[in-house]
């Protein structure tokens, strides 16, 4: 039986998530290392990608204000950028510092990327090892994270097998491939997000994928383009959970970007029992992207598997907290990534289920979450990380309302206005 106090409210609404987070970082990389004039609109104004943005700036190239609807950025071209006298501030941003890491590793002079104290914790060796074997001399802290300095110059090609299925590395080896116009190829053990090769090959040069490998050929130039960023996929899974988990009720997300390598999550909420319609498809800047329309129904426990984790790596708080409503133990494995993400998200994702009263527990590379429907209440301490304060958000309007959040702020590194639209969507 449910509890009065620990009914979930009905949602209505129709919301168009901010601009995907990976997508933008791309835009504004790839749109300043083009020869000549490209427009981005979408773009998303979140705290990361303005670290982007602010890099991008220090190194001499004249990017605008992200707060408008179209954003105008004149490329420098591959060897346009300039030394910068400060040290690259990454803010939070991991895939800020790593695929610049790409892009200075190949650029003739010394850099010094810097990050917050949850990006200096991150590992960095992944993407220095890789960029180390072209030819840069690239050397992280003693303990493997920021600041990094990059003495960049003429590269050499690379094939590399990387030992982490991560988009990142293989953009950073991508991009430097680019930069130096030096043949690379990268092999990866899980498929990971394709945003980079789909955003090369829409501007002129020659990526091919093939059977867990991508491969960079040189000599193209880098063309500007007129594009425009799709709705994050990860910023509309906390509302496509929510309204899973809601009492009635269907939230609509516009233009969401349906990018295979990005749609784990819903397929795990169809998988668990919540509606998920997709409608109205389109293609926006190379990607395909749907209309979702999600309403509730009874939910089950489910298993997450390894090799689905890559297409949902980022929406794993929001799971966790969608499988504390739901009937019976849902368990996932092969996630020991999330151990270095924004905050150790295994442990503070268990810590704070638990908190709030969740039977959880925490597996080397995973967890088991047992649902029920009673009031949770309790305090969750974000430790600055953006996912596990909007996941929380939504579970705590589902379950009495009484979940604390220590930090609220942080969800601006990647969903401004996150808490506005939650309050509409549940008025
Ligand atoms: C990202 C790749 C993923 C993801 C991150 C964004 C990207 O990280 O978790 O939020 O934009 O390439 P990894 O490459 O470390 O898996």
């Amino acid at each position: 039986m449910t509890s009065p106090g620990a009914r979930p409210p009905r949602v209505s609404g129709s919301i168009r998530v901010p601009g995907d987070k990976s997508i933008s970082h791309r835009a504004l990389m790839l749109a300043a290392l083009a020869e000549g004039a490209s427009t981005v609109r979408g773009i998303l104004p979140s705290a990361d990608v303005r670290s982007t943005a602010a890099v991008l700036r220090s190194l001499g190239v004249p990017i605008p204000d992200l707060d408008r609807e179209t954003v105008s950025i004149a490329g420098v071209g591959r060897s346009g950028l300039r030394t910068s006298a400060a040290p690259l501030d990454c803010g939070n941003s991991g895939t800020t510092a790593r695929l610049m890491a790409g892009i200075l590793a190949a650029s003739p002079f010394t850099s010094s990327l810097v990050g917050d104290a949850s990006l200096s914790r991150r590992p960095m060796r992944r993407v220095a090892a890789p960029l180390q074997a072209m030819g840069a001399t690239i050397a992280p802290s003693t303990d493997g994270g920021l600041p990094m300095t990059i003495h960049g110059g003429p590269l050499r090609g690379l094939t590399w097998h990387s030992e982490t299925a991560s988009a990142q590395v293989k953009s950073a080896i991508l991009l430097a491939g680019l930069v130096g116009d030096v043949p690379v190829e990268v092999h990866e053990p899980a498929d990971t997000r394709d945003h980079t090769e789909r955003m090369l090959r829409a501007r002129g040069i020659d990526v091919r994928s093939e059977g867990g490998s991508i491969a960079l050929v040189p000599g193209a130039t880098l063309l500007p383009l007129d594009t425009e960023v799709p709705g994050d996929p990860s910023s509309a899974a906390f509302f496509a959970a929510l309204a899973a988990m809601s009492g009635g009720g269907t939230i609509e997300l516009e233009s969401v970007g349906i990018n295979p390598t990005r749609t784990g999550a819903f397929n795990v909420l169809t998988r668990m029992g919540a509606s998920i319609g997709f409608e109205d498809f389109a293609d926006v800047g190379g990607e395909p992207v749907a209309r979702l329309v999600v309403s509730p129904r009874v939910l089950g426990a489910t298993t997450i598997e390894p090799q689905e984790v890559p297409s949902l790596i980022d929406e794993l708080p929001i799971l966790a907290c969608v499988a504390a409503r739901a009937q019976g133990e849902t368990r996932v494995t092969g996630a020991g990534e999330l151990r270095v993400k924004e905050s150790d998200r295994i442990a503070v994702v268990v810590r704070n289920l638990r908190a709030v009263g969740v039977d959880a527990d925490e597996l080397p590379d995973g967890f088991v979450v047992r649902g029920s429907d009673r009031p949770l209440a309790g305090r969750v301490v974000t430790h600055g990380d953006h996912r596990i304060a909007m996941a929380f958000g939504v579970l705590s309007v589902v379950s009495g309302r009484a979940i604390e959040i220590d930090d609220r702020d942080c969800a601006i590194v990647s969903f401004p206005g996150f808490w506005e639209v939650l309050a509409h969507v549940t008025r």
